[in-house]
């Protein structure tokens, strides 16, 4: 059985196909997915929030990353594997988004590489596609960013942000991005991207015209605490479960009711 490859995705937007992308962190996360038949699996940078316990993308480290991605390329045999390139891994230049997406292919089997810009990672792109590094692009709400964009909000909104948003995208595919992420974008915006690009579109927070969806996988498990952003549907209530398994084992451990005869060796 073989990967989903960029091919299949470009196929898929001919025959106007939708599908659905989810981040993992962890081998047995990923295969979960993997089973289930979902075709990308995004090794997110926010693992930073979702998985590492910082409170924004930004600390997360190549080492990190790559220890991340080895995993879920070992947890699944069809789905393919997108790494994020983290903050600070590419900015600098071509040479070194080069070195480091080397690193998250070669090392742990990434099958591409994602990273944040339109425009202001144009030469990134460009080495990358040559080298032969698929890129998916990510445009919109940029969480490495979230420094200078003061926070998380919707991106995109107003003619002249619209109006680059758009270039953006244009730039990102004539670099040779396979795809791009538009994360809170306007739906109308986000559905006029799609109409202009050749490569699929995939949305979080950005309307239901994208080819694809992604969401983050501990929010559309129901595992994250605390307020979800608009954006997502909460399809389980891991938190709650995986709480009241935990609770339920601790009393049982208290209480003397486990190990029961069934669970011990004589
Ligand atoms: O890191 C991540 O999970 C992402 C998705 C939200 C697209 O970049
Ligand atoms: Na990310």
């Amino acid at each position: 059985q073989r990967r989903i490859t960029v091919r299949d995705l470009a196929a898929a937007k001919e025959r106007g196909e939708k599908w659905p992308m989810l981040t993992a962190y962890d081998a047995m996360t990923a295969s979960v997915f993997d089973e289930a038949g979902i075709p990308v699996l995004l090794v997110g940078d926010s693992a930073g929030n979702c998985h590492l316990g910082y409170d924004s993308t930004v600390p997360v480290t190549m080492e990190q990353m790559a220890m991340m991605s080895a995993a879920v390329v070992r947890g699944t045999r069809r789905a393919m594997v997108v790494a994020d390139l983290p903050f600070g891994s590419y900015q600098e230049g071509p040479v070194q988004a080069l070195r480091n997406a080397t690193r998250l292919v070669k090392e742990a089997g990434a099958g591409a590489v994602k990273l944040e810009g339109g425009e202001r990672s144009l030469a990134q792109t460009e080495l990358l596609v040559q080298s032969g590094i698929p890129v998916m692009s990510h445009l919109g709400l940029t969480p490495q960013s979230v420094n200078a964009l003061g926070g998380y909000y919707v991106q995109g909104r107003g003619e002249e942000a619209a109006h680059r948003l758009l270039r953006d995208a244009k730039a990102a595919q004539d670099a040779g991005a396979f795809a791009l992420v538009m994360e809170m974008v306007p739906a109308e915006l986000a559905a006029e991207v799609t109409r202009s690009l050749s490569i699929p579109t995939i949305g979080i927070g950005a309307g239901p015209d994208c080819d694809a969806q992604v969401l983050v996988w501990t929010d559309m498990a129901g595992m994250t605490s605390g307020r979800m952003p608009r954006f997502v549907k909460q399809y389980a209530r891991l938190r709650e479960t995986l709480g009241d398994a935990a609770r339920e084992f601790a009393q049982d451990v208290v209480g003397s009711a486990f190990p029961a005869e069934e669970h011990t060796f004589h």
